[in-house]
């Protein structure tokens, strides 16, 4: 990675760190935060929302990803995301992500240093992804 790129990385690493500071998270604690970068150099926000009911909580790939598609962005190059430990996307988030975007970049940094993981592909973190063409079944 040259020296531009490397930069870049860090920029959206600390875009997404803002970003991890309006995460609603009173149960868990666990801020996180990210930065979805779409082919025309778009970039959407997300964190995560969590709620009474648990199960309702939405991770930070998931709020960046349905924004995205809903300002029309459907092809996603790389996602950068921040939280206290680096954390991975979660099952869930990984297969969100390769349905729109099954060449997906993933960089991985934390609140605190400059560290950071990736990029990682989507693809190598969910390996035999389900996929739209597997569940469209042969017209009878
Ligand atoms: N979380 C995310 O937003 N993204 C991840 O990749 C992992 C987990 C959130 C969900 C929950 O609000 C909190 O982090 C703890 O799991």
């Amino acid at each position: 990675m040259n020296a531009k790129n490397h930069q870049q990385v860090l920029d959206y690493l600390e875009q997404a760190r803002q970003v991890a500071k309006r995460a609603y998270c009173p149960y868990s604690k666990f801020s996180v935060g990210c930065v979805l970068v779409d082919a025309q150099g778009r970039v959407f926000e997300g964190c995560n929302v969590e709620n009474a009911s648990y199960s309702v909580t939405l991770c930070a790939e998931r709020t960046a990803g349905s924004g995205a598609i809903a300002q029309g962005s459907r092809h996603w190059e790389a996602i950068y995301i921040v939280s206290p430990t680096r954390v991975s996307p979660c099952g869930a988030c990984r297969q969100f992500l390769f349905e729109l975007a099954p060449e997906l970049k993933i960089y991985l940094g934390d609140l605190q240093s400059k560290e950071f993981i990736g990029p990682v592909a989507i693809g190598d973190l969910l390996p035999m992804a389900m996929n739209l063409q597997q569940t469209t079944l042969p017209q009878p």
